[in-house]
């Protein structure tokens, strides 16, 4: 999602004359693009910007500016000097990215500048990102913005404002211009991609699996992949469209939060542990071999052994294939904040952190083993970090493929024959190129 804003940030100055840079030493504006969602993220653009401070001694004119969801948290307490202990330029939220020229022009006159209003309306439609990071084979196409499911646990609802979607005639065109620049992989982007719902001045209605085989239709060559998923609105329309069409990627990202329904009723999930295996069941029927991963949290609010030992029975039910998982971490005005209490230990909270990492690596094995011996159809990104001779690239269920290049190019479909795997990587031979 971040990726995707810097993008939109990136559009916005260079259509303002400025042009991005990979070098700090050599950038008149510093910004940083900024995720509330957990202490240390937010730790960590603290420590960045104290870090950036001394450039300010070679370049006396450099903008720092902090965007985002930190920049909706906090505020103007970003600007206050004397407390946070250095110097902060720009404050700017999510919804506030068509002002930085304006804001620029605040900052570069020595005052500080602030927008953090929130939109309702707000989802950048027009803006065509500038993708200055890109492997220029997959992109990030976000659909919709903000998020009103309120989970207990959750910033987002406060830092990103109301849930609206993008015009769908918007991502399409942007999809179709992406297809015939080369790029081959599109991930459609919202915190909850499954209420996706548009309607047109003729009040003809696009729902979530309709935009997704709108882009899926683009061309064969098009992979479509979408993220994420609120497992009470992942619907059985949703499941058959990705089952009917064979550029659809077979992989769900579905969170799950935590495996015992008492649990996810604090966190306002509104989804019991039954229904979660209930969703993970339908998807399997219609696509037997589709990979699904989740999002784990431990320690949650009142989190007790038992209600724990239920996350790690589910997790071995559903049989994740990846899974990004956290210790809880509160976070200031959210529901659980205001009316749970942070009880369980720190030491407790990574204890169980260690303990589900570790059944998720055993899990993850488990599904790279099942994979040897098969073919996988990969889109070659580029090297692989660790040789030269080998090329990488994901296969349809999102997993890591790396096998030895003979030439071949970013962009390129290859069927790899795996004969080999760790927990976080398939390793073959490529039998075909196209
Ligand atoms: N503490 C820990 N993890 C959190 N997440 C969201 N809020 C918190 C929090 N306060 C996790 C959830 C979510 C993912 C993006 O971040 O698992 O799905
Ligand atoms: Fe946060 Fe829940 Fe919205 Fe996801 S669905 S962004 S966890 S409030």
């Amino acid at each position: 999602m971040n990726f995707s804003d810097s993008e939109i940030v990136a559009s916005v100055m260079t259509e303002d004359n400025y042009s991005t840079t990979t070098n700090q030493l050599e950038a008149d504006v510093i910004f940083l693009n900024t995720c509330s969602i957990r202490d240390n993220a937010e730790q960590r653009v603290l420590n960045r910007l104290k870090q950036l401070q001394p450039l300010r001694k070679k370049n006396p004119g450099l903008i720092i500016g902090v965007l985002g969801c930190m920049a909706e948290r906090m505020k103007s307490a970003l600007l206050e000097e004397a407390e946070l202990g250095m110097r902060v330029d720009m404050v700017v939220g999510p919804d506030s990215y068509r002002d930085l020229p304006q804001l620029m022009l605040d900052a570069e006159s020595g005052h500080k500048a602030i927008n953090i209003i929130l939109s309702s309306e707000e989802t950048y439609a027009d803006i065509t990102p500038v993708r200055f990071a890109s492997n220029g084979v997959s992109a990030f196409i976000s659909i919709m913005r903000g998020c009103e499911n309120f989970c207990s646990y959750c910033v987002v609802p406060f830092t990103r404002g109301k849930e609206r979607s993008r015009d769908p005639q918007t991502i399409y065109g942007e999809a179709l211009q992406l297809f015939e620049s080369g790029y081959r992989e599109i991930t459609l982007l919202g915190q909850n991609v499954n209420s996706y719902h548009w309607e047109a001045a003729d009040d003809s209605h696009t729902t979530f699996p309709k935009l997704l085989e709108k882009i899926a239709a683009i061309s064969p060559l098009l992979r479509v992949r979408f993220a994420t998923s609120h497992p009470k609105d992942l619907s059985d329309e949703l499941i058959s469209a990705i089952a009917q069409y064979p550029n659809i990627c077979k992989a769900i990202h579905l969170p799950i939060q935590s495996g015992s329904t008492s649990v996810l009723s604090r966190m306002n999930r509104k989804y019991t542990a039954d229904s979660y295996m209930n969703r993970v069941e339908a998807i399997r029927k219609a696509i037997p071999d589709c990979a699904i991963s989740t999002d784990i949290i431990t320690g949650f609010c009142g989190e007790t052994d038992q209600e724990f030992s239920e996350t790690l029975s589910v997790m071995e039910e559903a049989r994740f294939d990846f899974a990004f998982m956290f210790k809880y971490s509160e976070r200031e005005g959210t529901l659980a904040a205001k009316k749970l209490t942070d009880d369980i230990p720190d030491e407790v909270k990574a204890d169980r952190l260690q303990q589900v990492i570790r059944l998720q690596q055993k899990l993850s094995l488990a599904s790279n083993k099942r994979d040897v011996g098969s073919l996988a159809e990969v889109l070659i990104e580029g090297h692989s970090k660790r040789s030269k001779l080998h090329v990488s690239g994901r296969s349809s269920h999102n997993k890591v493929v790396v096998f030895p290049d003979n030439g071949y190019k970013p962009g390129q479909y290859a069927m790899v024959k795996i004969t080999s795997c760790t927990a976080a990587t398939l390793i073959g031979e490529a039998i075909e190129v196209k």
